[in-house]
């Protein structure tokens, strides 16, 4: 009997947290009625994900994609078309930068260029949110988000893994303390030919698996963990595919000039060491000879779980008890990210995912990926 009320209760707290999880999913969904408010007068920079990005700014009631920049104006044309108003072309981002019509920027151009853009962004004043991963180099990183601190524009990440509606779950019940204490984690993105080479961004230096999937995995457990102080990394990394004309998207073949430019990893895996304990394995295989798969595991002395599909584990009165959670469909995590941008602007309320935190995550990316070159363990 009394073994019966404890289950109820431990029921209750999981089903409480899930009705208030479902509730503020569906209240950050449900969009507020505001009498010609200000908008947020947004540019967007790449037509590739510039498109996702740019189109949950369209939906917000207090968003308003007003230019598209590009160095392919068909692409532009294209991408405008779905939008609501009529937009500015652009065909270089300084000149876009100067234009006072503009508040905000969306970077979403190869690696490589995040941080020029967004630097000329930050530099006339304009709030910024960047694509991951934040740079190419750990260098580029911190002198951006330097520039964006000191300017005092809001500058921000745009994390689809982060925001999506299961890592904001399994974020919300790791801070009210279901997991007891988190004191391990695996987090990995698996393709098996999944090589991106649409732009050169993704295969030369700068670029890479780590950079592109492993950013995902990494920064979204280390925000589940309470992103804690990373103080040492250890890891391999190699391209054992991409340089020999395999594993590239959904099994295509590359032309022989496009794979001979190959200039980064096709994989990395590693472990981060955090200040309080915690360990954390981390992988990203752009191709391989197992399924593809992206997870997060996550190891607490009270309970534990996993992303994908999202299951709860703990033990109850000596007897294993595995949850399945569904989630009812919330909003999408691109209208989460927008949603988060215009209220820091409009709202000024405070950034959850500031470029500092792309910083952070970048420094334990490149300290990996430098552990593998060096074959010593990095310290931060
Ligand atoms: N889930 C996510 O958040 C997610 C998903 C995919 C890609 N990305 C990131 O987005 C970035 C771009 O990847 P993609 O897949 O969209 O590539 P893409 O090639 O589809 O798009 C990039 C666009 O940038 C444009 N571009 C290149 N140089 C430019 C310049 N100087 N000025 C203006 N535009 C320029 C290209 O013409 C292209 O249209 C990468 O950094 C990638 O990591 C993020």
């Amino acid at each position: 009997m009394q073994e019966m009320k404890l289950n109820r209760a431990k029921k209750g707290v999981l089903q409480n947290l899930l009705d208030r999880f479902c509730k503020s999913n569906v209240m950050s969904s449900t969009k507020k009625i505001v009498k010609a408010e200000k908008k947020v007068r947004a540019a967007v920079v790449g037509m590739g994900i510039g498109r996702p990005n740019g189109r949950a700014i369209a939906r917000n009631s207090r968003g308003q994609v007003v230019a598209l920049c590009d160095i392919v104006e068909e692409r532009m044309k294209d991408f405008a078309k779905e939008l609501p108003e009529k937009v500015k072309f652009y065909t270089d981002y300084k000149e876009m930068c100067k234009d006072p019509d503009i508040d905000a920027v969306f970077v979403g151009t190869p690696n490589q260029l995040h941080v020029p853009i967004a630097l000329e962004a930050v530099r006339n004043g304009k709030h910024v949110m960047v694509t991951k991963p934040l740079a190419d180099s750990e260098s580029a990183a911190a002198k951006l988000v330097e520039e964006a601190e000191d300017a005092g524009v809001v500058n921000m990440m745009s994390l689809s893994t982060r925001f999506s509606a299961t890592c904001r779950y399994l974020g919300d019940l790791a801070q009210q303390g279901y997991f007891g204490e988190l004191y391990y984690a695996r987090a990995r993105s698996i393709r098996r030919s999944g090589i991106p080479a649409w732009n050169l961004g993704f295969i030369q230096k700068g670029g890479g698996a780590f950079r592109d999937m492993g950013v995902h995995a990494l920064d979204a457990v280390w925000w589940i963990l309470g992103m804690p102080k990373p103080v040492s990394v250890f890891g391999v990394a190699g391209a054992k595919f991409g340089p020999r004309g395999l594993g590239y998207w959904d099994f295509s073949k590359p032309k022989k000039e496009i794979y001979e430019q190959y200039a980064a990893d096709d994989y990395a895996g590693g472990f981060i060491r955090f200040e309080n304990g915690i360990g954390l394995q981390v992988e990203s295989f752009w191709a391989s000879h197992q399924p593809g798969e992206f997870q997060i595991e996550l190891f607490g002395t009270e309970a534990g779980a996993q992303m994908s599909p999202l299951k709860l584990y703990r033990t109850e009165h000596g007897a294993p008890q595995d949850i399945s959670v569904n989630l009812p469909r919330g909003p999408e995590a691109w209208d989460n990210i927008a949603g988060h941008f215009i209220e820091c602007i409009l709202d000024g309320k405070e950034c959850t995912a500031p470029l500092r935190h792309g910083l952070i995550v970048q420094q334990m990316m490149e300290a990996l990926l430098k552990s593998a070159e060096t074959g010593k363990e990095v310290r931060l």
